[in-house]
């Protein structure tokens, strides 16, 4: 069968399609067809070697770790699925026509396997946060709220019954409103935006894009034990928490009962690309990551051709332009890569909202 492998870290063209084994699955796991595979950003930090702190690469390597489709075979003690299930869940190697998955559920009636491929992380993320934030009434605010894991968590947090403020640019604002969260900007002056559609005051705070902004969650919501970040590694020092995966603090399989217990749960696709094209699809993740460090850093100035970038919706441009010409720190373009294979086919997809917008003046 085919799977994206690489054989040395480095940048993106290192992945190539290869034939390989198919997948056997140990015991509590099950091998599925794969319909549908997200990328998320750990997938790039390993492929780099970011995460390999200077050691070469031992053996050829697999990627990713979202995936949906078909169960064909299933482990000993796997008991609640059985071949033919469409599944979603977190697995290994999941770029790939076969996948072994180690955490899943049934896809909901009515979904597409191929949206539910970006499912995984996202959602298990987003119910660990919440979990772990453990707040049952009230407003929070999502710093970084239109990625993935902040789709996911706008409507675990509203399906909770929480009031939730998330920060987006400006051409995301719309989107976020339609997951039922209330958007504000970014940047300088963010403690001052939040308050004034916040008298109600904040419960509880979730850093998820690293960019900065932990003092101001902290100072939104008065005790920095009510702050978590799952990007900015130095929140601790002021008191915030940091939540990884590893800390294995729930069960992903909670988290994805709980999206499937929301009626219309989604996660909003926005650009396909084929197995084959695994590596241009984490390039351009990898090019999104970039232009955030940079946004973080100051780095990036601000260019009239963004507003142009919201001008797809009328409502948004205008909502842009005003927005803009106060001076609000604004962004270039959310980057969500979402690898899909559908069911019928080797065609593979990938969700990015940047598809139409221009491009970055120096980025490939
Ligand atoms: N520790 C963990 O357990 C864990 C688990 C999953 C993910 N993560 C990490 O969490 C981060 C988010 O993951 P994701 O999958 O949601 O990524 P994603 O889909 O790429 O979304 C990132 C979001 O960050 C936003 N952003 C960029 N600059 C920002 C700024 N200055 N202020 C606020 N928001 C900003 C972007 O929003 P706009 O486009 O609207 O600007 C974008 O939607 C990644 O760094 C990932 O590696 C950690």
């Amino acid at each position: 069968m085919k799977s994206v492998q690489f054989t040395s870290y480095g940048t993106p063209d290192v992945l190539t399609l290869t034939d390989v084994d198919t997948p056997t699955p140990g015991p509590g796991e099950i091998v599925i067809a794969v319909a549908g595979a997200g990328i998320n950003q750990l997938d790039t930090k390993i492929r780099s070697g970011a995460m390999a702190q200077g050691a070469a690469l031992a053996s050829p390597s697999g990627t990713g770790f979202d995936a949906a489709g078909t169960v064909l075979e299933t482990g000993s003690s796997v008991e609640d699925v059985h071949p033919g299930d469409l599944v979603f869940g977190i697995g290994r190697n999941t770029l790939a026509e076969q996948a072994i998955l180690t955490q899943w559920a049934l896809i909901p009636d009515g979904v597409d396997p191929v949206e539910a491929g970006a499912w995984g992380v996202a959602v298990e993320t987003a119910n660990r946060l919440l979990t772990e934030l453990g707040i049952d009434a009230g407003t929070i605010v999502l710093s970084g709220a239109s990625g993935g894991v902040g789709s996911a968590l706008i409507q675990l947090a509203r399906g909770r019954g929480l009031r939730v403020i998330g920060t987006a640019s400006v051409k995301n604002h719309i989107y976020l409103e339609s997951l039922g969260a209330v958007a504000v900007a970014y940047g300088g002056g963010l403690v001052e935006r939040v308050k004034a559609v916040a008298p109600e005051g904040i419960a509880g705070a979730l850093d998820l894009s690293g960019a900065g902004v932990i003092s101001d969650l902290i100072e939104l919501v008065g005790d920095p034990a009510k702050v978590i970040s799952i990007s900015d590694f130095t929140a601790p020092k002021l008191g915030a928490r940091v939540s990884t995966g590893a800390a294995r603090t729930t069960n992903p399989r909670d988290g994805f009962a709980e999206a499937r217990s929301l009626s219309g749960f989604s996660l909003h696709i926005e650009r396909r690309y084929t197995l084959a094209e695994a590596a241009a699809a984490q390039g351009r993740r990898d090019r999104s990551h970039r232009r955030q460090a940079r946004r973080r850093s100051g780095v990036v100035p601000f260019h009239l051709w963004t507003a142009a970038a919201e001008a797809r919706s009328a409502d948004a441009a205008t909502t842009a332009r005003s927005r803009l010409s106060r001076g609000h720190e604004t962004a270039w373009c959310r980057v969500r890569a979402v690898l899909t294979h559908r069911l019928s086919g080797n065609d593979y997809a990938l969700s990015d909202r940047e598809e139409t917008a221009p491009a970055i003046p120096g980025e490939a």
